[in-house]
């Protein structure tokens, strides 16, 4: 079974083929860092326009990587949201398009589950299993229990960690995107200078905030008036390591909930951009092997957006039989543990 898998609901534009047994065939990605660079974040608009010029060279390149044909295909899966509305609609009208010239079948994937299984094409990972879903839009603490089958624990009350660590990068200038430059600048910083907040720390269950946190190192920012290079360096690694050690703190929750409500649940995975940084793959490692439980984490291309999570996602569904009719909506919010409607 080879499914194709489109992605293209916020700053990449992307196409992979991946099959049923695991193999990736091609997985093109083209990031629009150059597009939005200098706005020091994704613009919308620009995004959707550069979707639409992208898309048609985008598929064409991942068939012929693949050394495929589109009537080799058994599906054609698409990111249908939640996202940048523009991008999804160029995405799923693209999808729907090769669906319907191919005559496949068309799988509606919602983005968040692409991140939520891509770890079971990487890894042997069984359901149920405790998920850490960390990217630029969401920061949640799911139970996995099948493809639409999500337990959400918690999630965050105001940012996600990736947009906490992209202002931060703006406000520090060290670059965009943000994640992958404070946690470069955080090489050469030292992370006990700045004292800052631990959002929600202690606290019962295991929601996220982080946006005081945002605010205090703006509060710094402000305090210090210029920034040398190493006060910026000191400021990336004290933010980075105050996000881990929120995230962890939250998540010691999410375990606790797990392990009491699914006893044979074995498995700690997380996913998402986010979950590309360094120092957070290392701290989950080490709590989850505190607690008993064998952690999993998709190689760090892998991570943030790409076509091969779609593509993957698209063949847990088909599956089981589970595709969408051509009047699917692409739509701007979707929650993973809410049945489309
Ligand atoms: O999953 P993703 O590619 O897109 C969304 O679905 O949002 O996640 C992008 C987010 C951005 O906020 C980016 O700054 C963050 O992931 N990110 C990182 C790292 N690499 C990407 N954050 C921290 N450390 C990284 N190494
Ligand atoms: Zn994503």
């Amino acid at each position: 079974m080879l499914v194709m898998g489109i992605e293209s609901s916020c700053d990449e534009t992307a196409c992979a083929i991946v099959s049923d047994k695991k193999e990736i065939l091609s997985s093109v990605v083209w990031s629009q860092y150059e597009e939005h660079r200098r706005f020091g974040g994704v613009v919308p608009e620009i995004a959707a326009r550069a979707h639409l010029e992208q898309v048609d060279v985008i598929v064409k390149e991942a068939i012929e990587e693949a050394h495929i044909d589109f009537s080799d295909l058994s599906g054609v899966a698409v990111a249908g949201g939640p996202g940048l509305i523009g991008g999804v609609i160029v995405g799923v009208m693209t999808a729907k398009a090769i669906a319907m010239s191919h005559n496949l079948p068309f799988i509606a994937v919602n983005h968040l589950e692409g991140h939520a299984l891509m770890a079971r094409l990487t890894n042997e990972i069984e359901f149920p299993y405790l998920l850490l879903l960390t990217s630029g839009g969401h920061c949640q603490i799911l139970v996995v229990n099948g493809p639409g089958k999500y337990e959400r624990l918690g999630g965050t009350i105001d940012d996600s960690a990736g947009e906490a660590f992209d202002k931060v990068a703006k406000m520090l200038d060290v670059g965009y995107p943000g994640g992958p430059n404070v946690q470069r600048a955080a090489l050469s910083g030292n992370a006990k200078r700045f004292n800052l907040p631990h959002p929600m720390k202690g606290r019962p269950g295991c929601d996220f905030s982080f946006s005081g946190l945002k605010t205090a190192v703006r509060h710094q920012i402000e305090l210090l008036g210029t920034l040398t290079e190493q006060d910026k360096a000191d400021m990336c690694a004290s933010f980075q390591a105050t996000v881990v050690d929120t995230i962890i703190d939250r998540l010691k929750h999410g375990i606790q909930l797990f392990q009491e409500k699914y006893p044979h649940g074995k498995q700690l995975v997380v996913s998402g951009g986010v979950a590309a940084n360094a120092m957070l793959r290392n701290a989950l490692e080490n709590l989850a092997q505190k607690k008993h439980l064998q952690f999993a984490a998709p190689p760090i291309k892998l991570c943030t957006d790409n076509g091969v999570m779609i593509a993957w996602a698209g063949i847990e569904r088909l599956r089981l039989g589970l595709t969408n009719t051509l009047d699917f909506r692409a739509r701007p919010r979707w929650p993973l543990d809410k049945p489309l409607e």
